[in-house]
């Protein structure tokens, strides 16, 4: 914290343009992440990615982004079926295909400022944490940032769901097996039909789309260029889809708007299938396949990258976008600390994740007191997502 704190300080701030301020506080709160991963293999890994989108901002740009894929695509022209339970998977993934377009009902009306049918609850954001900070809003301010917030969240999920579309394509190319590609091309297909949903109802409900965040940006560039599809599978099934999974059903519970509800709860169905084919086939591989040394590399990637996406989801956009210059962006991120929603949605989220890591055989020994010192080792008894159902993560007391 000591080069954030530098850029912060009253004598640096008035010597330097606003402008310049802002983005080398950003720098500097860059520098800070990257210098707080302990495992120097892990920044190794993740630096080229961090600098394409924490410093130069790919994701922001207004142009396409291209990116190198390096895998190999495997052809087995045996097409031997060794693997039942994908198999079984890939059968049911087929009998519960729906269609965006016509299975939700997009005649609804949303009127995402209106007191009714809330977006979220109104006691997701840390109110008062906000006015122990001078910013003091009317109730209809209160109600446009709850409908900023809710925007922004749907935005990264959209963004998140191609990353999603693009990574499953990866790995069908890339599994060994013939059942894992079958299961793989259903969530491809899956993967196109929620960016559909999450897009048309950004563009036609709210009218409102953020740009993907920039340590979400940084998550998917780097698997995409990674060359082994364990390492695509883990941080794209295991860990991004984890955390969607728990992000999905907890917002399931908390919105009251009926047609955001709809689309979550078909999404999440197909979800808890995607999940369960990362534990599946990383399971077999990680518990009986991998050398010890393999094993430790993703143990280590594993637990940087959770710790990573549970402090780094700090809201940026709609910082940089409404309240840079009123707050710095330290008092930003203690704020978005201090939100009661988003303190649950970290709950729900580890509570699978954790587990799940323990499931595939990357909790060990060695690497439970990393968990325990950033208090994640709370969620290690938890159930593992395997064999869950959608139902299963839908609250239905809650309709
Ligand atoms: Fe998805
Ligand atoms: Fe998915």
């Amino acid at each position: 914290m000591v080069v954030s704190a530098l850029f912060e300080s009253p004598a640096v701030a008035k010597v330097l343009p606003t402008a310049v301020r802002q983005n080398v506080e950003r720098w500097a709160e860059h520098v800070n992440v990257l210098l707080a991963v302990r495992n120097p293999a892990v920044v190794q890994q993740m630096a080229p990615s961090a600098i394409r989108g924490l410093f130069l901002r790919h994701g922001r740009r207004d142009e396409p982004t291209r990116m190198q894929a390096s895998h190999e695509a495997y052809f087995d022209w045996s097409y031997k079926s060794d693997f039942p339970e994908l198999l079984a998977l890939y059968h049911k993934a087929k009998r519960m295909q729906w269609n965006a377009a016509t299975d939700i009902d997009w005649t609804l009306n949303v009127e995402p400022l209106s007191p009714e049918n809330p977006l979220l609850p109104h006691d997701f954001l840390a109110w008062d944490y906000l006015r122990g900070l001078g910013v003091r809003l009317t109730p209809a301010e209160e109600r446009k940032f709850l409908y900023l917030a809710i925007s922004w969240m749907l935005s990264q999920f959209l963004h998140g769901e191609q990353g999603a579309l693009l990574a499953s394509a990866q790995v069908t190319e890339a599994v060994p097996f013939t059942d894992g590609k079958f299961y793989g091309a259903t969530q491809v297909m899956d993967e196109a039909r929620h960016i559909e949903v999450f897009h048309r109802y950004l563009e036609t409900k709210l009218n409102k789309c953020y740009q993907v965040n920039d340590n979400l940006f940084t998550i998917i560039d780097s698997l995409m260029h990674d060359a082994r599809w364990d390492m695509k599978f883990l941080g794209m099934q295991i860990m991004v889809e984890g955390l969607a999974l728990g992000a999905f059903s907890m917002l399931h519970k908390l919105t009251r708007e009926p047609l955001l509800r709809q689309a979550l709860r078909r999404i999440i169905h197909d979800e808890a299938r995607h999940v369960n084919y990362g534990v599946l086939a990383l399971r077999d591989l990680y518990t009986r396949q991998l050398s010890e040394r393999e094993r430790i590399e993703r143990e280590d990637w594993a637990f940087e990258v959770s710790v990573l996406m549970r402090d780094r989801f700090l809201v940026h956009e709609l910082y940089e976008e409404e309240f840079e210059g009123k707050i710095s962006r330290r008092q930003w991120n203690g704020f978005i600390d201090a939100c009661p929603g988003m303190s649950m949605f970290r709950t729900t989220m580890f509570s699978r994740l954790v587990p799940n890591l323990r499931e595939i055989g990357l909790l060990t020994d060695r690497v439970l007191p990393h968990y325990e010192r950033v208090g994640l080792s709370r969620f290690m008894q938890g159930r593992s997502t395997l064999g869950m159902e959608g139902d299963d993560y839908v609250d239905e007391r809650a309709a």
